[in-house]
């Protein structure tokens, strides 16, 4: 009887990373520690698994319904987090009179959504978090944002490449009002409107109407969408708006910190999670070809929806999956493959023990060294070496050890030194 075969693939969604995966999402990752440590962030962390109960939301958000679940040996109902923030909260709210606000804190959480798989869709990725919490003014969202764009610089995107659109959910409940749309419908009235694009107008018109909108009112709703300039927003929302004293008090901060190149308002950007409550900001590719690279904004009240006391926050979360697939196009599939260190073969068992004692000697020297494990004919080694990852190669033959020097000899220039073999 033969074995059944098992799949070579991993669940559907979820991600294998092989060596030059690897390379890219170390890159990725130094990058965004690298800046969020350079911006004065304290790294935090907790579990993966959650308690359902605090994910859970009552909203309509798409993020609730994606949750992977279970229930323990005890029967408590657990969950693989789909998103840092409420972790976040809570971990905020139980230290709630010990802690020096604000706090800036950051993390690289690994996540799961039951998600629809599309391109930059996974069911599991990493998400940069930073957040600033116990923060009213808008230094805090630009703050961030200058974080963000440090670590995509660092990464390797060129400034031109993105645009941070900027939006303020409070500008839009300030117009929406004045549409005479009541507080209490705002919320649904934003998850519905993220959804553009995502399914047809006739679609979110039935979601606008099931919340109670009349006609007149969902017309002026999808009117607001047309608006593009602050000037515009002006216009409505009147000269002395202060959700647009916020925005340009925003805007003008970013030009001090050197990033108003790279920002835009943007009135449909308005994401897809409840608890935002103020602006908030999504980073696309230039050409528009990719879906969001990073997305976040202000939430002031998410402490008090769990249990916490009223605290202003603003945060960020920025995934692994997008910004990768950027880059690939942008700077090539190889670019993160940066040779290093060397790599050391040998012809006849009898030269191991030199190689060994060379490699031995370069690892103490702090070198990143690649030993063969076996014996090698030259053209085969060299081969290999040249597909690897070292920058160069020393092959070490009976002469060698003869005389007692081998030929360090780089793999791109084909310049050779030599290296003492020692006894
Ligand atoms: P989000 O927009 O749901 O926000 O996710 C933030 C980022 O995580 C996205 O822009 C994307 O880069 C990445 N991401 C999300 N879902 C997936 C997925 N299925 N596959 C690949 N990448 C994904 C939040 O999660 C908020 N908690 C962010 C935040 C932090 N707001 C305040 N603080």
């Amino acid at each position: 009887m033969s074995t059944p075969t098992l799949s070579f693939e991993p669940p559907r969604g979820m991600r294998d990373f092989y060596p030059e995966d690897m390379l890219w999402r170390n890159r990725v990752f130094d990058a965004w520690r690298q800046s969020a440590v350079a911006f004065g962030f304290q790294p935090y962390d907790a579990c993966v698994v959650e308690s359902l109960e605090l994910l859970q939301r009552k909203s309509g958000e798409e993020v609730s319904e994606q949750i992977y679940h279970f229930e323990d040996k005890s029967g408590r109902k657990l969950a693989l987090r789909p998103e840092m923030t409420p972790t976040l909260a809570r971990m905020i709210a139980a230290r709630q009179g010990q802690l020096a606000f604000p706090v800036k804190w950051f993390t690289i959480a690994q996540c799961f959504r039951y998600e629809r798989m599309t391109r930059g869709r996974k069911r599991e990725h990493y998400q940069w978090n930073m957040d600033v919490i116990g923060e009213e003014s808008v230094a805090a969202e630009v703050e961030i944002l200058a974080a963000a764009a440090a670590g995509l610089k660092a990464m390797g995107m060129p400034d031109s490449a993105y645009r941070v659109h900027v939006n303020n959910r409070a500008l839009l409940a300030e117009l929406l009002a004045k549409s005479g749309i009541a507080p209490e419908h705002h919320a649904a009235v934003f998850l519905a409107l993220d959804k553009r694009g995502k399914i047809t107008d006739d679609e979110i018109t039935a979601l606008l109407k099931a919340e109670g909108l009349g006609e007149e009112s969902i017309r002026q709703t999808f009117a607001l969408l047309g608006v593009r300039t602050l000037e515009q927003a002006a216009e409505l929302a009147g000269a002395d708006s202060p959700a647009l004293a916020t925005l340009r008090e925003l805007f003008t901060l970013a030009g001090t910190y050197g990033i108003a190149d790279r920002l835009v308002f943007d009135i449909a950007v308005i994401r897809g999670l409840a608890y935002y409550t103020g602006i908030v900001f999504e980073a696309f590719d230039t050409e528009r070809k990719f879906r969001a690279i990073f997305g976040g904004g202000r939430y002031d009240s998410l402490l008090t929806m769990i249990g916490g006391a009223p605290t202003p926050a603003v945060g960020l979360g920025f995934g692994d999956v997008v910004v990768v697939e950027v880059l690939k196009e942008l700077l090539g599939e190889t670019a993160a493959a940066e040779k290093s260190g060397v790599v050391i073969g040998y012809m006849f068992p009898e030269q191991r023990d030199a190689a060994t004692r060379l490699a031995r000697a370069l690892r103490e020297a702090g070198e990143r060294v690649d030993l063969m494990t076996a014996r090698q004919k030259p053209k085969q080694f060299f081969a290999r070496a040249s597909a690897g990852t070292a920058a160069d190669a020393v092959f070490i033959g009976p002469d060698d050890v003869a005389k007692g020097v081998a030929k360090r000899k780089n793999l791109a220039t084909r310049e050779e030194t030599e290296l003492p073999l020692g006894t």
